[in-house]
């Protein structure tokens, strides 16, 4: 395991039945509250991809708490993929289904030039119905997916299948 897995793995928090019966709802906010392990996270999302892109997306909400670092410390754009209906002008929507009922993603266009290169962040990797969704609102923006990283990955959801191609960067898969 890397420093950063070592720090996710210490103070990741998990609760029984939340926000509904049978979800084992994994909290990564302890990790964020830690300062080295938060900046060891960061460290390794942006060199996992260094050189790799010219923008992060962020996935609300804490895609974007990851995306405004790793943008900063790579000197990169930062877009905000938001829940339905927050975003005013010309916005694309994806509807995805989650673990637990459905939703809709949305990203505005023309913020970056056509062929962008993007790296989509995330906190948690699950069914990868949010990823797909965000992937496809990236491709219809009319950039280019170059990466896609999340601090923790689920693996008996089988996420990482809806992928494709499109390299994964996991700290910590469970
Ligand atoms: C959680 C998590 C991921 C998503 C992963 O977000 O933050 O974004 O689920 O699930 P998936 O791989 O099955 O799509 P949630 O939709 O609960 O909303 P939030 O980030 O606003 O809390
Ligand atoms: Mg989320």
């Amino acid at each position: 395991p890397t420093p950063a897995a070592d720090h996710v793995t210490a103070l990741l928090a998990s609760y029984q039945d939340f926000p509904e019966t049978g979800i084992l709802f994994r909290d990564l906010n302890p990790v964020f509250a830690d300062a080295v392990a938060f900046r060891t996270i960061i460290d390794e999302l942006a060199e996992r991809f260094h050189g790799q892109f010219d923008a992060v997306a962020g996935i609300e909400a804490r895609g974007f708490l990851l995306a405004a670092a790793v943008g900063y410390a790579a000197g990169a754009s930062v877009l905000a993929v938001r829940k339905g209906g927050k975003l005013p002008g010309s916005v694309l929507s994806e509807n995805y289904d989650l673990e637990y009922g459905s939703a809709c993603l949305e990203l505005e266009i023309g913020q970056l030039p056509e062929g962008s290169r993007v790296l989509v962040l995330d906190d948690v990797l699950a069914t990868g119905g949010t990823i797909a969704a965000t992937s496809r609102l990236v491709r219809r923006a009319g950039y280019r997916l170059t990466g896609v990283g999340v601090v923790l990955e689920l693996t008996e959801l089988l996420g990482r299948d809806r992928l494709g191609t499109t390299p994964l960067h996991t700290i910590v898969a469970l």
